[in-house]
């Protein structure tokens, strides 16, 4: 007998990352090969074709594990009983905006579908958000969904951790599934902080086998900050399926597990490595059962603290321009 499904919500369910991101989660690649998922699709009423046309290429794949789709365009109705959410629909910035009239926007959004979790999921679902601000808007879920457990809304970073590797490995010579214990540190934005200290491949550690400082400090930091950009300077839109390939990653490991590795996840603070407690701040984890856990105990050098320091700078702005907001 089969099992009976899990019920996933997918907001922004009509854009460019959903576009990838549902055949993925349709095809079992986050709750693995043997659970039936039920998709419950979000958009704003003006999408509702848009996601019904994507729904019937989900028909058309006849995918052996979807057991059902809801499209709505309320909040409550898509987060009602669900496992887990991935929330990437967002506003995204119009010509002229100013960073902190985009910042009230999402957080407007974001507040109200906070209030929706907390009514609707069920009381362990796992939230993952996408949409950015990512930090900030899982910050402010966080904060309007007091009943549900506030280490259960997570921001994604996996983007930023899987353009580290990449990039590493390439430079280091060996495959990306060599390179283990890197972590990616802080907001999802350019002053993000991938960090290779710890890092081996094959056993060795990466940056002796590297053995080029100036190189990570001057280019591999910078890179993978500026990747984002990169991409649409060269595709003309942001990057939408390695983004929905990041989102799958973060669910898969901590619904999954992460068989001992490092995964890069935003997560609210427990205080540790000197991050004021409740900031979603991308750590390393290890994720086993279900549950994720910190890596705790790494030493934090000058430069790290520097760089720390810098991306939670920029995370205690944002949370203190929508303070207002969350009255
Ligand atoms: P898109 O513009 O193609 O699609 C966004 C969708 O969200 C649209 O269908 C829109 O109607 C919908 N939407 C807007 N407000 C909504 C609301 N209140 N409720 C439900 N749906 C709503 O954008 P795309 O490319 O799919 O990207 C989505 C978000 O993901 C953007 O904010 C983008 O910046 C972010 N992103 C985050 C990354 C990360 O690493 N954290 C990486 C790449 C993108």
């Amino acid at each position: 007998m089969s099992k009976p499904a899990v019920r996933v919500a997918v907001t922004g369910a009509a854009g460019q990352i959903c576009y990838s991101l549902l055949f993925r989660i349709a095809n079992g690649d986050l709750f693995g090969k043997d659970q039936p998922v039920i998709l419950q699709l979000l958009d704003l009423p003006q999408a509702q074709k848009a996601v019904n046309g994507v729904v019937m290429e989900l028909e058309d794949c006849a995918f052996p594990l979807l057991s059902g789709v809801v499209v709505t365009d309320d909040p409550k109705t898509a987060f009602r009983d669900i496992d887990a959410a991935l929330l990437v629909g967002a506003r995204p910035r119009s010509q002229g905006m100013e960073r902190r009239d985009l910042l009230s926007a999402n957080a407007e959004i974001f507040k109200v579908q906070g209030r929706a979790l907390n009514e609707a999921a069920k009381r362990d679902v796992k939230v993952l958000v996408v949409g950015n601000p990512a930090n900030t808007n899982a910050y402010i879920t966080m904060k309007s969904a007091p009943d549900l457990p506030a280490g259960n809304i997570t921001a994604m970073l996996r983007l930023d951790h899987n353009r580290a590797v990449s990039q590493l490995a390439a430079k280091a010579g060996v495959g990306p599934a060599e390179i283990e214990k890197i972590a990616v540190w802080g907001n999802h934005s350019p002053t993000m902080y991938a960090d290779y200290r710890f890092a081996t491949a094959k056993g060795q550690p990466l940056p002796k086998l590297i053995n080029d400082e100036t190189w990570y400090r001057e280019t591999l930091i910078p890179t993978v900050g500026k990747r984002g950009g990169a991409i649409i300077e060269a595709r003309g839109a942001s990057s939408a399926a390695s983004a929905a390939n990041a989102a799958i990653d973060h669910m898969r490991d901590w619904v999954q597990g992460s068989n001992g590795r490092w995964v890069s996840m935003g997560v609210p603070s427990d205080g540790s490595y000197g991050i004021p407690e409740g900031i979603i701040f991308g750590v390393p984890v290890i994720c086993s059962g279900g549950k994720y856990e910190r890596v705790k105990g790494l030493e934090i050098d000058e430069f790290s603290r520097k760089m720390m320091d810098k991306t939670l700078a920029e995370l205690i702005e944002e949370r203190d321009a929508i303070a207002d907001l969350l009255k």
